[in-house]
């Protein structure tokens, strides 16, 4: 096994993703940041040195659940103190399970900012399925204004909403009509805005990663003349699922197989468009290049369309088709030992709007979770834990909610070392009325079996019957989509501080998500450099 060492700066710089010049936070003056690569088994380090003058850093190593490394998650106020100005913290975690990575910031709206990049595993064995060559690409949305100002309208009252994104980007690269605004920073001729290509030889087949990033949007991939079938899900193996086009909301991962057996004296267009809101933002656009062709031999003909942006039915039902490879994947328990219910729902906390599950509103304290919990540390956030379902148990999900008052909290659900939990996550409609949306859910240091979904009020004493305990598919982020719920089963088998939650930037923001802990009395010793804030500095010099 090797290590694989990376040193990255980070600073902000102007960029052109869609030809409108922006400032993002990059790695190495990069955007997207450098892949990491590594192969099962060996050990990855990144030194972090922080070059931005006015704001602190963290990152989430996305998929990678930190085995013996919990202070490794890179999840500011959980995991770690976030990393400040001037100042440099190391990452140091296995790469132990192949698959399909990324990794993001997690410091305030930081992901939205353009701080990203991939992170792939690649198998120690044989693989169930073979391709001739390889290719990554990750999808996100994008906006022209700031995330700073997009956090200060987020946190204000009366709420400022940033709206839908101006562009779609793959691989870090978009195209805005530059005309249809008169500004000078728009430049069409940037070479930061060229589509992103994607070569092939013709007759060769291509394992091609997606992974999506967005901020808001669940996505839609499709490639022109090509169909795509979906072999790896969120680093775990499925059933091969052939299809025309393909859903990834954010925080999800796929490896698809491509064949080059179109006519190889064209281009094609690979396409990514918004679902589940109406969209007004035009399509994202890469180029599937035939080699030798030049790629900027760009299709004639414009890209498929993907479906109709409110057919949930085919977003569920292509969902339920992902399941596990027989034979690769371990299978469920059969049996929870503790059961939670999690209504999600936009509220008010005095005028503000926010999100809330079971009713509070998650705003992580000042001293990280995992050095409070390991060294015992009063006060340092609510140690009443959050309620295991919702009351009253007869809330009506199909209206704006009566009494929209929600309350803040930093409560953690602790389990048993090793016992099996489930998790039901239920949705409700929003402060608006005939509006529930869709919250892609993530779950850090573990991944989790989806066991199903379903329509309206989750019933606890039939619809457990109904669960997929056969080949349920292993994944780290699920969908839940409008007015339904999502069940999920896993094991508490992780030593540390975990956040679940919303992968939607700004909900997550609003505190759209809840802490699992389990077995902190195992959890090794926290590395200094983690510690250096809030209430953990005091602890540290009386030792
Ligand atoms: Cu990719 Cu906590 O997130
Ligand atoms: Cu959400």
């Amino acid at each position: 096994a090797r290590v694989h060492y990376h040193k990255w700066k980070i600073s902000y710089q102007n960029w052109s993703p869609d030809c409108m010049q922006v400032t993002i936070i990059s790695i190495n003056g990069q955007y997207p940041g450098p892949t990491i690569k590594a192969r099962e088994g060996d050990t990855v380090v990144v030194e972090i040195d922080n070059q931005m003058p006015t704001e602190n850093v963290v990152i989430h190593w996305h998929g990678i659940r930190q085995i013996e490394t919990p202070w490794s998650d890179g999840t500011a106020s959980m995991s770690q103190c976030a990393i400040q100005p001037s100042t440099t913290y190391i990452y140091r975690y296995a790469a132990d399970r192949p698959g399909t990575y990324f990794y993001h910031g997690h410091y305030g709206l930081q992901r939205s900012a353009g701080f990203y990049g991939s992170l792939i595993v690649d198998s120690a064995e044989t693989e169930p399925f073979v391709y001739d060559g390889e290719l990554s690409i990750i999808l996100n949305d994008w906006w022209h204004t700031s995330t700073y100002q997009q956090a200060a309208g987020l946190l204000s009252n009366p709420f400022v909403w940033v709206g839908e994104p101006q562009s779609l980007l793959i691989e870090g690269r978009g195209k805005y009509n530059c005309s249809a605004g008169s500004s000078t920073t728009c430049n069409v001729t940037s070479n930061q805005c060229l589509p992103h290509i994607l070569p092939v030889k013709p007759g060769k087949t291509y394992r091609l990663r997606i992974a999506s990033v967005a901020s808001l949007s669940s996505l839609n991939f499709l490639i022109q003349g090509h169909k795509m079938t979906v072999v790896e899900a969120d680093g775990h193996y499925v059933e091969p699922v052939e299809v025309e086009n393909l859903d990834v909301y954010s925080g999800e991962s796929y490896s698809v197989l491509i064949r080059a057996d179109q006519d190889s004296s064209k281009n094609y267009w690979a396409a990514v468009n918004v679902r589940g809101r109406k969209p007004i933002t035009p399509t994202g656009l890469a180029v599937l290049n035939y080699l030798p062709n030049p790629s900027t031999n760009l299709p004639t003909k414009p890209p498929p369309p993907s479906p109709v942006w409110n057919d949930y039915a085919y977003s569920k039902t292509l969902a339920k088709k992902f399941l596990a490879l027989a034979g690769h994947e371990e299978p469920p328990p059969m049996k929870p030992t503790r059961q939670l219910i999690l209504l999600n729902t936009q509220n008010k906390i005095n005028g503000f709007i926010k999100w809330a599950i079971n009713n509070i509103s998650l705003v992580p304290p000042p001293t990280p979770y995992l050095a409070a919990m390991k060294y015992k540390i009063h006060g340092a956030y609510d140690t009443t834990p959050p309620p295991d379902a919702y009351h009253p148990r007869d809330y009506n999900i199909t209206i704006p909610p009566i009494n929209p008052n929600a309350v803040e909290g930093s409560g953690v659900y602790v389990f048993e070392l090793n016992s099996v939990v489930d998790v039901i996550l239920q949705n409700a409609n929003t402060l608006t009325k005939n509006s529930s949306e869709i919250h892609p859910w993530h779950l850090h240091g573990h991944d989790f079996w989806i066991l199903g979904f379903g329509e309206g009020v989750f019933d606890p004493l039939k619809d457990p019957k109904k669960y997929n305990l056969v080949n349920p598919p292993l994944r780290n982020t699920v969908p839940l989509f409008p007015y339904g719920w999502t069940a999920l089963r896993f094991k508490a088998d992780n030593p540390g501080v975990w956040a679940f939650h919303c992968h939607l930037e700004a909900h997550f923001f609003m505190g759209m998500g809840v802490m699992f802990a389990e077995g902190i009395h195992k959890v090794g010793r926290l590395p200094r450099s983690a510690m250096g804030c809030g209430l953990v500095l005091n602890k540290m010099m009386h030792h």
